[in-house]
């Protein structure tokens, strides 16, 4: 199983994956081939890469979580903020009814995660466009949440940061849609209501929930940043909730390796050193470095170019040494067949150039 850019798909792949529709159920499973007109069918959902199984890469990547407990916790997000958009239709009583439920879900998907030590990070979430809010928001959660696990915060602490995280963005129903799913740049009135999301999700969370402050804060502080920079610019870093500075750090993350209707996702190695940079600019230095510590950009079974031309499939992690794994190579530097092992661990001249669609 490796990921590859959709456009790069053909009938000698198959899904190594199950993809959802927006309501939560399978829209194609695991084993199917993907054929040129279904390739059309998900690029016009908004996928842009895939998880396929060939030649090179037949064995398994494991989600931090089931894919089946992801799907319900989106399935719930979509509820809470479909009320959130429409506040004057249905009681606040079904609200906190599906607020409980909600809350359960995320009380088992934080057991499943406290239970497990050492979690690495293997899988992108891949989004659609209709449903990007809420897949991103779950998807911000489950990276707090392996990052709030990292740091030490216990299970009562980690309940309240998963739903903390997966509301995070609840701001956003109250930003028209056009500005939302508009293609190309904002004006800097539509950036200026972009900017309001904050304000207005805490709002709602203050005067409709009895959520926990933990809880309702992150939504108002998550875009602060630790230079002063970032918006709504009412808390200084150094005030904010260490929730706010977990989801800040998980959200941009999230962001940046997700396709948006306006540009491309970047490779989630460009995102780490990326996010490794900001640590004392935009995120507190430990935080950065606990981060990048828990996500593994080049997963077993990945197709890779190094840095001398060569390509290969990665055989074997070495630990944490995310960047210098085993590589099994399939074609040298002179663009001949071999099969040669390489330890990059061992083999300091080699670096990993890129993740690569095809051999
Ligand atoms: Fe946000």
């Amino acid at each position: 199983m490796r990921i590859i850019d959709l456009a790069h798909a053909t009938e000698d792949h198959v899904l190594a994956l199950p993809l959802f529709n927006d309501l939560g159920k399978i829209l194609l499973s695991k084993g199917v081939k993907l054929k040129p007109s279904l390739v059309v069918k998900l690029q016009k959902m908004g996928y842009s890469k895939v998880y396929i199984s060939d030649e090179f890469s037949e064995g398994e990547i494991e989600d931090v979580i089931k894919m089946e407990v992801r799907q319900r916790a989106i399935t719930h997000l979509r509820k809470l903020s479909s009320f959130a958009k429409n506040q004057t239709s249905g009681s606040n009583q079904q609200f906190d009814t599906d607020l409980h439920i909600a809350k359960a879900t995320i009380s088992t998907i934080v057991d499943e995660i406290f239970t497990k030590k050492d979690i690495v990070i293997e899988l992108l979430d891949l989004k659609t466009v209709e449903g990007y809010i809420y897949e991103h928001s779950i998807n911000v959660m489950i990276h707090a949440l392996v990052l709030g696990s990292s740091l030490g915060l216990n299970k009562v602490e980690l309940d309240k940061l998963g739903m903390a995280a997966a509301l995070h963005d609840i701001g956003f129903m109250f930003v028209p849609d056009e500005i939302l799913k508009k293609r190309g740049s904002l004006t800097e009135e539509e950036y200026k209501e972009i900017k309001m999301h904050p304000i207005k999700g805490y709002e709602f969370l203050k005067t409709k929930t009895d959520l926990d402050p933990t809880v309702r804060i992150p939504t108002l502080q998550h875009h602060e940043r630790y230079n002063g920079s970032g918006y709504p610019g009412i808390t200084p870093y150094e005030n904010l909730h260490l929730f706010s500075k977990i989801i800040g750090i998980c959200d941009m993350f999230d962001a940046m390796t997700s396709t948006r209707p306006y540009r491309k996702s970047y490779p989630v190695a460009e995102v780490l050193e990326f996010i490794m940079g900001s640590g004392g600019t935009l995120f507190h230095p430990t935080l950065t470095k606990a981060f990048i510590q828990n996500i593994n950009p080049y997963p077993m079974n990945t197709l890779v170019k190094l840095s001398d031309g060569s390509i290969g499939v990665v055989s074997k992690v070495n630990g944490r040494f995310f960047s210098r794994p085993i590589i099994k190579l399939i074609i040298d530097k002179d663009k001949r067949k071999v099969n040669k092992i390489v330890n990059l661990l061992e083999n300091r001249t080699l670096v990993i150039q890129e993740t690569v669609n095809k051999a």
